[in-house]
C-alpha cells in the first residue's frame, strides 16, 4: 500500500479546512497528487479534473497513526477478539490509517519466523501496519534473528516486558542485552514496566486468603510496580546508550522519573493511552462484567493519576496516546470468575481512540489542535521513523484526516462489530468525527466500512 502506480494521476483537493502542521493550525486548501501531498497551502487553479472537498469548518490532520495494538493475540483464554481485518476496519472508521502491533514469539521460536508468521498475518489488514518484535527469551541465535527482523522486515523497534515473566517477561541480564543490541543498530525498544515480583507476590497473598474478584487486580499490582520498573529501565537504558519508549504509563509516580531523564537529555519516550485518561479505578467496583472489561495492566488508577497525566500530555512530557488495543469477548472475561489473575488483561478502543482525546482533551482546551495532531501521529511517525507518514509535509503519503468537529455520537454498549464485548467507553458523548479520509492518497468512506 502506499506505493500504487495509477495510471494517470488522481488529484484531491481539500478546500478551505483548518490546516494542522507542526507549529500551527492555518485556514488553506492542501493539494494531494497520485498517492503524495503536493502543496498544504495551495493557491490558484488545480490541475484538470481535481475532485474537490469542501473541509469548511473541518481540521484537516494527519490520519492517525496507533503505536500500540494487539490483534489476534494469543493467549491462554484464546486470542484477542479483532484481527486484523476486524480491527484495521475499526481504525480507519476512527480516523486511523496506521497501526503498531506485535511480533511475540512462542517461546522456543526463531523471533524471525514468528515475525514472518505475523506479517503474513497481517496482510489482510485495510491500513498500514508495522510490527514491534518481542523477544521473549535469549537463546544464542537471538541477537542475529532480531538484527534480521530490523534489516529485512522493515522494523525499528523492539518490545520488552518486565512483567508476566512466567510467559513473555525478560529476565533482567536478557533486557540489558536487547538494549545494547537496538542501540547498536539504532533501533528504540519499547518496554511494559511493570515490576512482575511485587504483582506476583500481591496476587499469592490475595488469592490465598480468598480474595478472588475483579478489584484485586489493580490491588495487584499497585503504581509502585509501574514506577520502580520505570525507574529500573531509565537507568538500564542510559548505561546501554538507548532510547526506550515506555508504553501505557498510567501512574502520577512514573512521569517524575520520567521527566527528570528528559530534563537530563535522555531519549525517553513515554505513551499513555485513552482509559488511563478518561476512567479510574471505580470500575473495578462494578459487577463482574463490568469490572472484569477493565482488567488490563497496568489498571486504571486514581483521578489524581489521571490529572497528572493530562498535565504531562500537554507539557510533552507524554509523547503520544495509543490505545493498546487488546479486546476479549465476556465468555473470555468470564474465565476469572473464580481467580482475578485468570481474566485476559485487555480492552478495545481502537476506534474511539481519536474522538476521545479530541472531546476531553481538545474540547476541554487541555491540548490544542497541534499537540492533538503530535499525541495521535506525529510524534508516534518520528519515534519509529514513519518518516514518509510523518505529518502533513510535502512529499509525504498522503494519510490525512478530514475532521469535522460538529459530528456527534454516544459511545455505543458494545464494541462496533464486535457484539460480545463490552465497550468500556459505552454512553459517554463524543465530539468530532472523521468526514474524510486518505489512505496513501486514496479515499476511504470510513461510514461505509
Ligand atoms: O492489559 C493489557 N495491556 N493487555 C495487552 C498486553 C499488554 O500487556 O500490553
Ligand atoms: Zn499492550
Amino acid at each position: 500500500m502506499g506505493n500504487t502506480q495509477r495510471l494517470k494521476p488522481v488529484n484531491y483537493l481539500l478546500q478551505n479546512g483548518i490546516i494542522v502542521t507542526s507549529s500551527k493550525a492555518v485556514n488553506g486548501d492542501l493539494l494531494i497528487s497520485d498517492g503524495r501531498i503536493v502543496s498544504c497551502s495551495f493557491t490558484g487553479q488545480p490541475p484538470e479534473g481535481t475532485t474537490l472537498f469542501d473541509c469548511s469548518g473541518c481540521y484537516i490532520l494527519p490520519a492517525g497513526i496507533d503505536p500500540h495494538v494487539h490483534m489476534a493475540l494469543e493467549t491462554p483464554s484464546g486470542r484477542s477478539a479483532d484481527d486484523f481485518y476486524s480491527g484495521s476496519k475499526a481504525a480507519l472508521r476512527g480516523g486511523t490509517t496506521t497501526l503498531i502491533d506485535f511480533v511475540t514469539p512462542r517461546r522456543g521460536q526463531s523471533v524471525w519466523e514468528a515475525f514472518l508468521e505475523r506479517q503474513q498475518e497481517a496482510k489482510n489488514a485495510l491500513c498500514n501496519v508495522r510490527l514491534h518484535v518481542s523477544p521473549v527469551e535469549w537463546r544464542e541465535t537471538t541477537g542475529y534473528e532480531l538484527t534480521r527482523c530490523l534489516a529485512e522486515g522493515e522494523v525499528n523497534s523492539f518490545k520488552v516486558y518486565m512483567a508476566y515473566r512466567n510467559s513473555i517477561g525478560l529476565e533482567e541480564s536478557d533486557i540489558q542485552k536487547t538494549l545494547r543490541l537496538a542501540a547498536r543498530e539504532k533501533a528504540v525498544v519499547a518496554v511494559h514496566c511493570e515490576v512482575d515480583s511485587i504483582i506476583v507476590e500481591n496476587q499469592k497473598r490475595l488469592l490465598s486468603a480468598g480474595f478472588t474478584a475483579p478489584d484485586c487486580h489493580p490491588k495487584s499490582r499497585p503504581s509502585k510496580a509501574e514506577a520502580e520498573a520505570v525507574g529500573k529501565i531509565i537507568q538500564m537504558a542510559e548505561e546501554a546508550s538507548c532510547p526506550v519508549y515506555l508504553v501505557h504509563i498510567s501512574a502520577r509516580e512514573s512521569l517524575d522519573l520520567i521527566h527528570r531523564a528528559q530534563q537530563k537529555g535522555l531519549p525517553v519516550y513515554a505513551e499513555t493511552c485513552p482509559q488511563y485518561l478518561l476512567l479510574n479505578d471505580s470500575e473495578y467496583q462494578k459487577p463482574y462484567d463490568q469490572a472484569a472489561a477493565c482488567v488490563m495492566s497496568p489498571p486504571l488508577r486514581t483521578d489524581a493519576d489521571r490529572e497528572a497525566l493530562w498535565q504531562a500530555l500537554a507539557e510533552g512530557i507524554i509523547n503520544t496516546v495509543g490505545t493498546d488495543h487488546c479486546p476479549f469477548t465476556i465468555d473470555q472475561k468470564r474465565k476469572g470468575l473464580s481467580d482475578f489473575t485468570k481474566i485476559p488483561n485487555g480492552a478495545g478502543g481502537v476506534q474511539f481512540r481519536l474522538s476521545l482525546l479530541f472531546t476531553e482533551g481538545v474540547m476541554k482546551n487541555r491540548i490544542s489542535p497541534v499537540r492533538f495532531a503530535e499525541v495521535t501521529s506525529t510524534n508516534a511517525a518520528r519515534i519509529f521513523s514513519l518518516e514518509e507518514r510523518n505529518g502533513l509535509n510535502e512529499g509525504n503519503f498522503a494519510d490525512i484526516l478530514v475532521w469535522d468537529p460538529s459530528l456527534r455520537e454516544t459511545l455505543p454498549e458494545r464494541l462496533p462489530g464486535l457484539e460480545d464485548c463490552i465497550n468500556i467507553y459505552a454512553g459517554r458523548s463524543v465530539s468530532g468525527g472523521a468526514k474524510h479520509l486518505f489512505l496513501s492518497g486514496d479515499e476511504v468512506c470510513p461510514e461505509k466500512l
